[in-house]
């Protein structure tokens, strides 16, 4: 099974991606985190990524759509997988359809009144977790490896502006792309819990 996760920045996108991964057996692929791994080992697309990642603007399609084309080349991905945040515009997607058979596209809904506590509350590990600091009691490292947490350069107050004003004008359209292709479903994280929005997204993949 192939699917696209859509959501908002700050949606749980990732937060669900290692449920699913975790109870599927699914690939995660997630182009922002091919960017920031990029970004940190000083490669060409990394210093590309970087200056429009910090703008909270889309990367260049040519450059993605390559990133995303190869990575599904890879045997990893024969069986399964899951795609966060690609694709992210109309272009994207129409690219994607030439090189992927997507089953599913699961979209995850969630009041933008929620979204910058939620990023700007976020700390990250390097092994991939994601935590909120609502939740951390204090703690500074990643409860499943140990590591330190750290927060993300773009999870700033006008960096997350910028982001959801390219999610609503640029990505929001995918979700009537998909609508009309069928392959559409969404779930609600307003204020269920990860483990209560998992269970909504269960309940889809085990139709
Ligand atoms: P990317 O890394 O994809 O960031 P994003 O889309 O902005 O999404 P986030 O990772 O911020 O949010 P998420 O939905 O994963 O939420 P999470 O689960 O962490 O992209 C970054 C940048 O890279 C882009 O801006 C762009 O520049 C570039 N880029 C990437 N892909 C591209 C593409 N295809 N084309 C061009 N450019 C591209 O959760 C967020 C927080 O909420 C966490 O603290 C979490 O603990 C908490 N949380 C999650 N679920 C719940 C819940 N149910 N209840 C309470 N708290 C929750
Ligand atoms: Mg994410």
């Amino acid at each position: 099974m192939n699917i696209i996760l859509l959501g908002a920045p700050g949606a749980g996108k990732g937060t669900q991606a290692s449920k699913i991964a975790e109870n599927y057996k699914l690939l995660h692929i997630s182009t922002g985190d091919i960017f920031r791994a990029n970004i940190k080992g000083g490669t060409e697309i990394g210093k590309l990524a970087k200056s429009y990642i910090d703008a909270g603007k889309l990367v260049p399609d040519e450059v993605t759509c390559k990133i995303v084309e190869d990575r599904l080349t890879w045997d990893d991905a024969k069986h399964g997988y899951m795609l966060d945040g690609f694709p992210r515009n109309l272009y994207q997607a129409q690219q994607l359809d030439k090189f992927a058979n997507i089953d599913l596209c699961l979209n995850i809904n969630v009041d933008e009144a929620l979204l910058m506590d939620r990023i700007c509350g976020r700390r990250v590990c390097s092994c991939g977790e994601s935590y909120h600091v609502s939740t951390l009691n204090g703690a500074t490292t990643c409860a499943k490896c140990g590591s330190e947490l750290y927060q993300r350069a773009d999870d700033n107050p006008d960096t997350v502006k910028a982001r959801l004003e390219t999610y609503n004008t640029q990505t929001a359209p995918l979700i009537d792309y998909y609508k009309s292709q069928g392959k559409l479903a969404s779930v609600t994280s307003g204020k269920g819990s990860p483990d209560e929005v998992f269970e909504q997204i269960r309940k889809i993949l085990d139709k």
